[in-house]
């Protein structure tokens, strides 16, 4: 090694020994030029004294955690006067809505995809917006988002006359800003103004293992991993984006997850509803119906509102239920949230330095002082992440708005298996059921081969006992594999309005799609 070599390596290994990291630098002296590039890439990325104050302040609130009981006891469920509900608030939902086109149709509202996750369950490498579930229009999930913030645009625009746009933020991570932002070029934008798609980037943190060591995954890459999805906080103040949202006028932000087949983007009734209740902070709910369904709640802990995360609540308390039945914790997290711009303001400069990392014990690949890959199988090491919900607690006024399940909660998971929850096959048949009910409700019907109507896929069971809940669901499930198959695109129905003129009085057989040249496919499949 050169005298320049050996100094770099000497001053890189003072500056990490001080943090505990000189391990990191243990296969320097056989890397090549281009490997030592890529592992001084990574460590520029990663300012160790803050990533060891992160670590220790997150194993802290972990190892509090741990003593679960307490925060069980401390946990009460949403109280009843800043709830809204779809079905018990049924004469409002006009108010709502109208309020909510009004504030769209004045450019004020603004969309924020959370898209930094790295689809690790589902088992893709490439974004999960880039998944195509296998619909007719074999759209995949950004194609379907983008075709939502189209078709709202235009109702505003129709109802009030003028012009408007609703930006769509998009937080992407390291590992998937380059493929996302080639999609959205790839396919121009879906139609949508290339200047009202912001894309930007959240933070990375490297693995750790337990005793706070980060872990390499090769000799020259360390293990980084985005910082939660609550590392949007730090990226809208770093990158500008709350800036960005002041100029263009923005007043209230919809933030939602990018694996939501059925997610209704900028939904006027509930931004109305918001608005209307003067919340600087909502989430959307569903009921959750089974105690250990992999949804977080949305609870009070301490007179706080959080979300207690499925990973953390203990069985015990998820498993508590109220006189009727239902679950004491019911308020079901889907990850579809309001917040005020000034709200996110003060979050961004206030709070969001004192927003501890959640800790995720996990089985992460490492190469050993032999220089071999393993893949352990029990966690060697911990992933530090932020949860988008951690800034509930500083709301001075929060509303839940609890949905139907069916209506707007289908989201992808995992890989497609037998039994599977939560996978392509569930997200296909959550949106053509819900699209079959548009048709139904519009006036149309689907007859089988001898010209017998079918009768309406039912809604999925909410709110049930749970063994009702599991007849309810298999009939659902044996009648959601009938071969009815309808799609109705988003140019064409945001949520099933304006769908009479195609369907009203019609019969159709066990295909329907409705495309943006929506009669012509009709009459092809129209009896
Ligand atoms: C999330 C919610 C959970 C809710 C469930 C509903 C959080 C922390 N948890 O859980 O309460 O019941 O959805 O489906 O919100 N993401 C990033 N950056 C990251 C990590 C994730 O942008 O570093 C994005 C993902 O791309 C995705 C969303 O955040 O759009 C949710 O992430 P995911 O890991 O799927 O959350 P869940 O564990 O399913």
């Amino acid at each position: 090694m050169d005298g320049d070599g050996n100094g770099l390596r000497l001053r890189l290994r003072e500056r990490l020994a001080a943090d505990g990291q000189a391990h990191l630098l243990r296969f320097w002296d056989g890397l090549k030029e281009a490997e030592r590039d890529e592992l001084l890439a990574d460590l520029d990325a990663c300012h160790f004294p803050e990533i060891m104050r992160f670590f220790r302040q997150a194993v802290q609130g972990s190892e509090a955690l741990q003593e679960q009981q307490k925060v069980d006891e401390h946990m009460e469920p949403v109280p009843k006067e800043v709830q809204g509900s779809i079905t018990r608030d049924r004469e409002q939902l006009p108010t709502w809505e109208a309020e909510g086109l009004l504030q769209i149709s004045q450019s004020k509202v603004a969309v924020l995809l959370l898209a930094g996750g790295q689809g690790t369950r589902l088992g893709v490498t490439f974004p999960k917006g880039m998944y195509n579930v296998g619909l007719l229009s074999q759209k995949t999930l950004f194609q379907i988002q983008a075709e939502r913030i189209l078709k709202l645009q235009q109702l505003a625009s129709e109802q009030f006359g003028h012009k408007c746009s609703i930006p769509w933020y998009i937080m992407t991570s390291g590992r998937t800003m380059d493929s996302t932002m080639e999609f959205f070029v790839k396919y121009n934008y879906f139609g949508l103004q290339k200047e009202n798609i912001i894309f930007f980037q959240q933070g990375m943190l490297p693995a750790m293992t337990f005793d706070g060591k980060a872990i390499l995954e090769g000799k020259s890459k360390i293990s980084m991993a985005p910082d939660g999805n609550g590392g949007l906080y730090r990226a809208l103040g770093n990158q500008k984006i709350v800036e960005d949202m002041e100029s263009r006028g923005i007043a209230y932000v919809h933030v939602y997850c990018v694996d939501n087949i059925l997610v209704k983007v900028a939904d006027p009734v509930f931004i109305g509803f918001c608005v209307k209740q003067q919340a600087d902070c909502g989430a959307k709910v569903v009921e959750k119906t089974h105690p250990t369904e992999a949804v977080g709640v949305v609870c009070k802990v301490n007179g706080l509102y959080k979300v207690v995360e499925y990973s953390e609540i203990t069985l015990v308390t998820a498993q508590k239920r109220n006189a009727d039945g239902r679950l004491t914790f019911n308020a079901g997290n889907i990850c579809n949230h309001f917040f005020t711009l000034q709200f996110l303001k003060d979050v961004v400069k206030i709070h969001e330095p004192k927003l501890q990392h959640h800790v995720a014990r996990k089985k992460i690949p490492y190469i050993n002082d032999q220089g071999q890959q393993i893949k352990p199988d029990k966690p060697n090491g911990i992933k530090m992440e932020k949860f988008v919900f951690d800034i509930f607690q500083f709301s001075k006024k929060f509303v839940t708005f609890e949905v139907l399940r069916e209506d707007e909660f289908s989201p992808l998971k995992n890989a497609d298996s037998q039994d599977g929850k939560d996978t392509p096959t569930t997200a296909r048949h959550a949106l053509m059921s819900l699209h079959h009910r548009w048709v139904l409700n519009a006036g149309g019907h689907f007859v089988d081969e001898n010209g017998t109507r079918i009768p309406a896929i039912p809604s999925s069971a909410t709110g049930m006992s749970e063994a009702v809940t599991a007849v309810v669901n298999d009939n659902l499930k044996e009648l959601t594999d009938l071969p009815i198959k309808c799609e109705i695109s988003a140019l064409v129905s945001y949520a099933g309005e304006g769908l009479e003129k195609y369907v009203a009085n019609r019969d159709f057989r066990t295909l329907l799609i409705i495309d943006e040249n929506g009669a012509q496919e009709l009459i092809k499949n129209g009896l």
